[in-house]
């Protein structure tokens, strides 16, 4: 099928590759020039495992294309996937401008014949018809100016036939490739069957599990439902998972007080099948480009209506404490912090990604700054790019021993597989004072311990 993904960060890339790998002709537009002139050179602009591997292949088979210009994907697409970024405002609502520009664009170049228009991105409820009216107020707009340019005579109708369908997103950064060929489910939410039976055509080798690790397993579920369901499931899986690690973080402060350990709480609460045990893993908070912006814009959707979202509101309250636990607990091992080195192992928000979008790393850094320490940090991907991601009042060293040389403690922040086997016993020795705050509870206790740290976890 012909498909063109318009927006190509995180979810428009990774949709549009590999969407090309499963037999589709893509085409991929993106309003950032630099950034196509990259990918047509083969290059992928984010860190994503396997990504770029799977682009050049796609791109040599002549099924995947990069452009700036809409008109030209729009042309040659039959679906066409909105995937811009829908950041949050400052009142916690939904930066829906983006999504507005792009369905407008596509209406100013809808011609005729029928196209599915899919919001992938994560848009309010009640977004699959706003975007409708959007794209016909855009039809409206050219049909104006074909008439104004002496193009066509007042009755000249331009016979743009579209449906909507809200396809959310649930790909995780750092393991996206592996979740869009692995999926759960796939949620599709329109009132147009044809186009819902146009989508359900484009995803079968998906459903089919051609493309899965593990190809034995049953097709993958589709849910077929209303527009507003398909959006309200984005925004509640994403609210139920955050306020699942806020919960678990609340307990943790708890065993910190009375002598429990979270690591195994969890795993005794998570064994129940009717809990689990993903998302039970205690730390200093969740952060990214999608919790906290989705969760406030379920609350400010709330809000709209009448509806004081009480419980979502407290996972937010929680989280906020959660990403200031380790300023606490430095002042507990160092007392004061003023003048203190502070060493961070790990930026991004989460490992194996180089997405540094609302990361607690960079609440830490400002708190610190603010009690007078200098911060330091190590990144494998960060410090790898050269990249400051415009952050200050951080030094990114180039390797954990130069992160460790005079630092006055070391706080894990994010637990990137590496972390596990750095040669603790040296950078022990690199360190003023040996202590390290495993804001992940991620490395072991005792080793850490043998190799010479004071090891201190989260209600660990
Ligand atoms: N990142 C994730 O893990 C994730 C997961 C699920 C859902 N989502 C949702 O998917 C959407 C996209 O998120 P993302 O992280 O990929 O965003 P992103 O910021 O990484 O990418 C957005 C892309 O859209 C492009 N763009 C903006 N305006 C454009 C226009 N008018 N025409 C063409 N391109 C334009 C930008 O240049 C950028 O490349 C958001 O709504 C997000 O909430 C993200």
């Amino acid at each position: 099928m012909r498909v063109c993904v318009i927006g190509t960060g995180y979810v428009g890339l990774v949709t549009g590759v590999c969407l090309a790998k499963i037999g589709h002709k893509v085409i991929c537009v993106d309003n950032n020039e630099q950034k196509v002139k990259l990918m047509q050179s083969g290059q992928t602009p984010i860190y994503e495992p396997g990504l770029s591997e799977l682009m050049q292949e796609c791109m040599a088979a002549e099924t995947l294309e990069f452009t700036t210009d809409l008109g030209y994907g729009v042309d040659n697409g039959d679906i066409l996937f909105i995937a811009v970024g829908t950041p949050a405002l400052p009142t916690g609502e939904s930066d829906t401008r983006y999504v507005e520009a792009v369905a407008r664009g596509i209406g100013t170049h809808l011609k005729d014949g029928y196209k599915v228009i899919v919001n992938k991105s994560t848009v309010p409820i009640g977004s699959g018809d706003w975007v409708r009216m959007i794209v016909l107020d855009g039809v409206a707009e050219r049909q104006k100016a074909v008439v104004n340019a002496g193009g066509g005579d007042e009755t000249m109708e331009i016979t743009a036939q579209f449906d909507v369908v809200s396809n959310p997103e649930f790909l995780r950064e750092g393991s996206a490739v592996y979740d869009t060929f692995n999926p759960d489910r796939i949620v599709l939410g329109s009132n147009s069957e044809k186009a819902l039976a146009q989508m359900q055509k484009l995803y079968t080798p998906l459903v089919e599990r051609t493309f899965a690790d593990d190809k034995e397993l049953p097709p993958v579920p589709i849910v077929l439902t209303d527009l507003s369901s398909a959006e309200m499931i984005k925004y509640a899986a994403n609210s139920f998972l955050a306020t699942k690690i806020s919960f678990i973080n609340e307990v943790a402060n708890i065993c910190d007080r009375v002598g429990a350990d979270v690591v195994q709480v969890a795993k005794g609460i998570g064994l129940d099948t009717r809990i689990g045990t993903k998302f039970l893993q205690a730390g200093l908070g969740w952060g990214g480009s999608c919790f906290p912006k989705d969760v406030s814009a379920l609350i400010h959707t709330s809000d709209d209506y009448g509806y004081d979202a009480e419980l979502l509101k407290a996972a937010v309250m929680v989280n906020k404490r959660q990403r200031l636990i380790v300023l606490e607990k430095l002042q507990q091992e160092l007392k004061i912090l003023k003048g203190k080195v502070i060493g961070l192992l790990g930026l991004t928000f989460k490992p194996d990604t180089d997405d540094m979008r609302d990361a607690p790393a960079l609440d830490l850094i400002e708190q610190l700054n603010r009690l007078g320490a200098k911060v330091k940090a190590y990144d494998p991907i960060v410090s790898q790019s050269g990249l400051s991601h415009g952050m200050s009042g951080v030094i990114v060293e180039t390797d954990p021993e130069r992160l460790a040389d005079s630092c006055d403690a070391l706080v894990l922040v994010t637990d990137w597989q590496q972390f596990l086997t750095l040669d603790y016993e040296k950078l022990a020795g690199l360190v003023n004072n040996p202590v390290i705050i495993d804001g992940r509870n991620f490395l072991d206790r005792a080793a850490a311990e043998q190799a010479g740290f004071r090891y201190v976890g989260i209600g660990h």
